[in-house]
């Protein structure tokens, strides 16, 4: 059933020992809940503090800066898990002995909580998953399993190795992982054709909080429905994913058209905020900008002839000739929107290196409304100043405004012309650059607010933001009437059903971080959707 895979890897984090200082129960939970792993986990798999491999360990997918300061919490252990044996015993001997398990694939999360923790007090563990990493592409089916430890794009690589004409719509960054990213939604440039990631999973295999493997027919739909979309961490450890893909020519079409102020680009943005989301669905037309200037960059799944007529239909003013045009395989269109390339190998999509030390911290929005030319003109302002970051502007429209918002638990669905991503990354390490950075964020974030989604102002979880808020207990157990705050502007109507599942599948809230859904017993399940 699973594919068996590498190595699984599990991480525990302490804050720098002193958290165990306190009470008997607390320095003694790290030693029994280790004597209870070695019970089924290899010694050479679990990375303590006092092992000469734990730093290598714990920063091997670290990708945000912003959590490597000194005072950040760190694990009690590090526990690099070979099967799915290894990740039921780290879940049963947690429960057990009070250590919480957060779980890591590919450690991208925008607030770093797949491997720290805001409380300086929780003892937990970090359940590294980077050994999931097998990949089976089944063509003449259309469908892959694929581990949650492997990257997009190792997913990409294998399946255009399989089949120019398959493909698997997910997002741009080819060293963020299937874990957290389908656990989330999945949001990339084949998503006007064919939706998200999760909407395109059609089995999983998890360790739930009893420690269990299920899979979709012993999970139920209830289940299955929450972990596409729901955020990770707050039902189960997915290990594996069963994905359906989907088909495109063998050749698509590329282009990346930079436009400055000077070249009109505030009047093209606000006119691409209506055109993009009604484009035919074969098309996908992002705008990116950054230091300045503005990309206006496309997919498409036809030729360079048709493309240059639809944009001279309806886009007219964006002024594309056919010399702006490359053709090429799709999994090469995966290249280009990680590289800004087509000239690289196939095989940069296999680099699993964390090269890019840098600090990041982003947001999102979505517009529903066009901004008005004026809103874009104090932008752009901001946009000048050497602390911003850059605007990621997703057309919505074609598959994604076609199905309910219930039918996954992403729900920004109909009604949005784009997501917009706010997202800053930097590489001074100090304080006041770290705090200019932020408040650039932010400021532009408060002052966006009129002109965005509202009641709730409707964000994306993949792109974490914890100034959203953060979980607090009640009794012993997250308070779910707290995390309404957060909750319903990543999932508007469907939080309260995650609520229902997570009380179905986690009662006791074992699987719990900063944004995890809360348990709400009293909620009735729509079972089946
Ligand atoms: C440079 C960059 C580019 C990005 N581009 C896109 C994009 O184009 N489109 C898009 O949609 N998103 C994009 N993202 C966001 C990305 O989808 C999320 O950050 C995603 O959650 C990362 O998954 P991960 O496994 O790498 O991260 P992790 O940090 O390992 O995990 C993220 C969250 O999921 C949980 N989790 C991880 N694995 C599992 C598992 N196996 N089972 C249960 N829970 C799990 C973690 O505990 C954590 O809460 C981008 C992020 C970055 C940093
Ligand atoms: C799901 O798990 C059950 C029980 O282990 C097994 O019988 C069934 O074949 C599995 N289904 C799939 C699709 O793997
Ligand atoms: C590629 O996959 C499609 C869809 O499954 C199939 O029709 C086609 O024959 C495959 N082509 C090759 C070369 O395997
Ligand atoms: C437009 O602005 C760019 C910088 O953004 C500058 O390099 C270029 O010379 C300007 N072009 C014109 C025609 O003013
Ligand atoms: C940033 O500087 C602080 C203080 O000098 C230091 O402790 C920290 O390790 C540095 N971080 C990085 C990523 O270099
Ligand atoms: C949580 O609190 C409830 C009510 O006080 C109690 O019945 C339950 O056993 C507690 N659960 C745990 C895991 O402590």
């Amino acid at each position: 059933m699973a594919p068996n895979t590498g190595i699984l890897g599990l991480v525990l984090w302490t804050s720098r020992g002193d958290a165990l200082s306190g009470s008997k129960t607390s320095s003694a939970a790290p030693d029994v809940f280790l004597s209870c792993l070695a019970v089924d986990i290899p010694h050479r798999l679990v990375h303590t503090p006092a092992s000469s491999s734990y730093a290598e360990h714990l920063f091997s997918s670290i990708r945000n800066l912003r959590f490597v300061a000194p005072d950040t919490p760190r694990p009690l252990a590090i526990v690099a898990a070979a099967e799915p044996k290894h990740v039921q015993a780290t879940v049963r001997c947690g429960r057990r002995h009070g250590v919480r398990v957060r779980t890591r694939s590919g450690g991208h999360d925008y607030e770093g909580i797949s491997y720290t923790s805001l409380d300086h007090h929780e003892r937990f563990a970090v359940l590294d998953l980077a050994a999931f990493r097998s990949i089976r592409v089944d063509a003449p089916r259309a469908e892959a399993w694929a581990g949650s430890g492997a990257t997009l794009g190792e997913l990409y690589f294998a399946i255009g190795a399989a089949n120019r004409t398959l493909a698997f719509p997910a997002g741009s960054c080819p060293t963020v992982c299937l874990g957290g990213h389908l656990s989330g939604g999945g949001f990339g440039a084949l998503a006007r054709k064919y939706g998200l990631s999760a909407d395109n999973v059609v089995d999983a295999v998890v360790v739930d909080a009893d420690g269990r493997l299920q899979n979709r027919s012993t999970m139920g739909e209830d289940y299955f429905w929450a972990i596409r979309g729901g955020g990770g961490e707050s039902f189960g450890v997915v290990l594996a994913w069963k994905l359906h893909l989907v088909r495109v020519p063998e050749t698509v079409t590329l282009f990346s058209i930079r436009r400055s102020r000077n070249q009109s680009a505030i009047d093209l943005i606000t006119r691409w905020q209506e055109i993009s989301p009604v484009l035919p669905w074969d098309l996908y037309l992002r705008v990116v900008v950054d230091k300045q200037q503005a990309y206006f960059v496309a997919l498409f799944l036809g030729s360079c002839g048709r493309l240059h007529r639809l944009i001279r239909t309806r886009f007219p003013d964006l002024g594309m000739t056919q010399q702006d045009c490359e053709e090429v395989s799709w999994v090469q269109s995966t290249v280009f929107f990680a590289f800004d390339s087509t000239a690289m190998p196939l095989e940069v999509l296999l680099q699993r290196g964390n090269k890019r030390q840098s600090y990041v911290k982003a947001k999102s929005d979505h517009v529903q409304v066009p901004m008005p030319r004026q809103v874009w003109e104090s932008t752009w302002a901001r946009l000048e100043r050497p602390e911003a970051a850059s605007l990621m502007l997703e057309p919505y429209g074609g598959f994604m405004g076609s199905i309910s918002s219930s039918v996954t638990p992403f729900p920004h669905r109909k009604g949005n012309l784009y997501q917009l991503q706010y997202y800053s990354e930097w590489f001074e390490n100090g304080s006041a650059t770290l705090k200019k950075r932020m408040k650039w964020v932010r400021d532009l974030y408060k002052e966006l607010e009129p002109y965005v989604s509202k009641n709730p102002r409707a964000v994306y979880v993949n792109y974490r933001d914890l100034d959203l808020g953060t979980n607090k207990l009640e009794g012993n157990v997250t308070s779910y009437a707290n995390a309404r705050a957060w909750g319903e502007k990543y999932f508007k109507g469907n939080f309260e059903r995650l609520a229902a599942v997570k009380a179905m599948v986690d009662p006791e809230d074992f699987f719990r971080n900063e944004q995890s859904i809360p348990p709400l017993p009293t909620a009735t399940l729509w079972s089946p959707i």
